[in-house]
């Protein structure tokens, strides 16, 4: 059998993913004594994680001392519309205060009170004062300091690399195969425990708050070929406020800190909509609301001139915006020379999170596939149908941790390291079958794919145009047989573009089909011809890849809630009646 060249990379444990989830799970490696490398396909000081603005929820209650655990418990799952698996919002919620903590005293500068407590500022949907912040750079702050934590421990981190398999043989996955973006050298990680923390998919829409080449679905590619469960992948989380201009940055992401510091929602008609769709709440309902609002007054003709609806903070002083929402003031300002201590922002929904993906156990965040743990965005179950603001920063930190943790401790438990000749020349043969010359080029298809998304997979979804989104998406999966790919100047990036396209049709149609079995409204699942929450559909769509390389489609019943976790529930008042009937 002929070897390409390569080299190889040993270690105890290998992460995939350098944002937030993947540094926490490589620094508890570290601290536990075993080797562990951290590989990533974009620099590390910009991945996606520093994007993340308002905040990160801990139930401190320095600011509204009724808080507690149990209320962010309780919050998360019925603003999740149930969905969420309660052990995991039950470790998230009991244990972000210490990881917060933690974090703090690893140098992340949050916003303090007079008295030296970590301040907290309001989020859509939170009955109390629970999102810690730094400005509107949270995710910066944050990874900046597991940055410097992971520097100080000497954990490795490789950029550029691009994971094109997980190595899996016998359900046991034993490393990863990359080759580098810069100069196609190739090489298989060899490693006793692997964590996948590779993001989501929702670059695949039209408009996204993800970035070109981030979120592109790889890791949920990555998971489903390794044999692993894809869960509630439809899903879907639509911010309500992406710019709406310039055209070429529309869905970047403008904070929900913006709506928690004082910010109104105005239609073209001057209007301050949300009276009609949550008087109590207003401009903080949950983000599933907040965005069906912002859809209906667009399309509904009551637009700004650019399509989007208006979002108002100039009530606020200057200096008041400038310190609470310093990035908000910069972006407007450089992209669009608009002072919004004097103007207001257009904005309109954009594709933001991924809620479904890889099934993991909740307390060691294993993916079912020995040797293979999972963290952060690529994992779903905690979120339910609708995510709370600031639960993906406390997540990457909970959940890296966790995952960190139980890859080390399987790894402290071997003896041998496992490997597959076959395996790896079969990871080589693949990548080998896209290097060729061929009619169709990689970024068109990309943007074909997400206007189908965006389409007919968007905000509000139907019968009939998931099944139309369906076969065009059917049809672009032919191309990749005919795609161009070579290395030239700029190194290898026609094939990561390549395997970013294979795994983004692989997500989408993963969404499609959970989307199209799910005939009922919930939370960010929005159907004009299903316009109900059905109780019916109270369970779990999955999703798995089968040998002829084809998706199936299953469902799951939701886990049994603890008795004492159903009573937290039943101790809290339901502030929302709404069962998802906006379209009606
Ligand atoms: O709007 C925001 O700042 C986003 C926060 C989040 O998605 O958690």
């Amino acid at each position: 059998m002929k070897q390409p060249k390569h080299s190889t990379n040993i270690s105890n444990v290998l992460v995939i993913g350098s944002g937030g989830a993947g540094l926490r799970a490589a620094i508890e490696a570290k601290l536990s004594g075993v080797e562990v490398i951290v590989i990533g396909k974009r620099p590390k000081e910009d991945v996606h994680t520093v994007l993340a603005a308002g905040g990160i929820n801990a139930a401190f209650g320095h600011v509204d001392p009724q808080d507690s655990w149990q209320q962010h418990f309780a919050d998360t799952m019925i603003e999740g519309y149930h969905l969420s698996e309660p052990r995991m919002v039950e470790l998230m919620a009991k244990e972000a205060p210490e990881l917060v903590q933690e974090i703090e005293g690893w140098g992340a500068n949050f916003a303090k009170l007079e008295n030296g407590k970590i301040d907290q500022r309001f989020f859509g949907a939170h009955t109390y004062r629970r999102t810690c912040y730094s400005g509107d750079y949270t995710g910066r702050s944050i990874l900046n300091t597991l940055l410097k934590k992971a520097r100080e421990l000497k954990i490795p981190i490789l950029d550029s690399q691009y994971v094109t398999e997980l190595l899996v043989h016998d359900h046991l996955c034993f490393g990863a195969m990359t080759f580098n973006i810069k100069n196609g050298e190739r090489t298989v990680f060899l490693a006793d425990s692997t964590i996948l923390a590779a993001g989501g998919h929702t670059r695949i829409w039209r408009k996204s708050s993800s970035r070109r080449n981030e979120n592109t679905g790889d890791g949920f590619y990555l998971g489903l070929k390794a044999g692993c469960v894809l869960t509630d992948m439809e899903l879907v989380q639509f911010h309500p406020t992406g710019m709406v201009i310039p055209e070429e940055i529309a869905g970047t992401l403008v904070t929900e800190a913006v709506r928690g510091e004082g910010g109104y929602l105005i239609n073209g008609k001057g209007e301050r909509f949300m009276e009609k769709y949550d008087p109590e709440r207003m401009e903080l309902s949950t983000r599933d609301r907040v965005a069906m609002a912002n859809y209906l007054e667009i399309i509904e003709g009551r637009s700004t001139p650019n399509g989007g609806v208006y979002l108002d903070i100039s009530h606020r002083e200057k200096d008041f915006i400038i310190e609470k929402l310093p990035r908000m003031y910069r972006q407007f300002l450089d992209t669009l020379m608009i002072d919004i201590s004097e103007k207001p922002m257009e904005v309109a929904p954009t594709a933001h999170y991924s809620m479904g993906g890889i099934s993991v156990d909740a307390d060691t965040h294993g993916t079912g596939i020995e040797g293979l743990f999972a963290a952060g965005e690529v994992t779903g179950g905690l979120h339910g149908a609708n995510r709370l603001g600031g639960n993906s920063l406390a997540e990457i930190l909970i959940f890296g941790k966790r995952a960190g943790h139980h890859a080390t401790q399987r790894s402290l438990t071997l003896d041998v390291q496992h490997r597959s000749r076959k395996v790896i020349q079969k990871a080589h043969d693949k990548i080998d079958g896209f290097l060729k010359n061929g009619s169709e080029v990689a970024r068109p298809l990309q943007r074909e794919l997400r206007n189908i998304m965006w389409e007919h997979c968007g905000v509000v979804r139907s019968e009939e145009k998931l099944k139309t989104g369906l076969n065009l998406v059917n049809q672009l999966k032919d191309s990749l047989a005919l795609l161009d790919v070579r290395p030239d100047s700029e190194g290898y990036e026609d094939l990561m573009l390549a395997f970013d396209l294979e795994g983004a049709l692989m997500a989408a149609e993963a969404t499609m089909l959970g989307a199209r079995a799910r005939k009922e409204s919930r939370g960010a699942h929005q159907r004009s011809d299903f316009t109900h929450t059905d109780d019916e559909h109270l369970l779990n769509y999955t999703v798995t890849l089968n040998t002829n390389g084809d998706l199936n489609l299953s469902k799951k019943s939701l886990d049994v809630m603890e008795e004492h976790l159903k009573a937290i529930i039943d101790d809290t008042t339901e502030i929302s009646d709404f069962k998802g009937m906006l379209l009606e």
